[in-house]
């Protein structure tokens, strides 16, 4: 597994943009991709339309399985709509304002 991490402190720099690219144009070439949210604001989940949900908050804080917390985001909001069939499919880790949450809130 190959690890792509985008940080920067500065908001408006293109973080989210150049994630949501590198996750679909990988998955469109046949890798098996996760995009993992860490920002509170929860831009990816709004971007590939997933409800907005936690996940993060639950995998990491609350125990929650993964299994629980990944959501597959329709192909139509990434480009894999119409993708050849050795494309992947794309799965989100989303984040939300519990992110913000530390375990000293429960
Ligand atoms: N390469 C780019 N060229 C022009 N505008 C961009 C580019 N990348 C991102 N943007 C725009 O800049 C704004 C901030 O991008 P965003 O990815 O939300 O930044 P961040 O996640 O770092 O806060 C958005 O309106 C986005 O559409
Ligand atoms: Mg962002």
């Amino acid at each position: 597994m190959k690890v792509i991490t985008l940080t920067n402190e500065k908001g408006g720099v293109g973080k989210t943009t150049l994630s949501l690219h590198i996750a679909a144009g990988l998955a469109l070439l046949g890798k098996r991709v996760l995009l993992l949210d860490s920002d509170p604001q929860g831009h990816c989940a709004n971007q590939l339309k997933v409800k907005e949900f936690g996940g993060l908050y639950r995998l990491l804080v609350q125990d929650e399985e993964w299994k629980n917390v990944l959501r597959l985001p329709d192909r139509d909001r990434w480009g894999g709509a119409g993708a050849s069939a050795t494309a992947c499919d794309l799965y989100v880790l989303p984040s939300n304002i519990e992110t913000r949450h530390s375990a000293d809130d429960l």
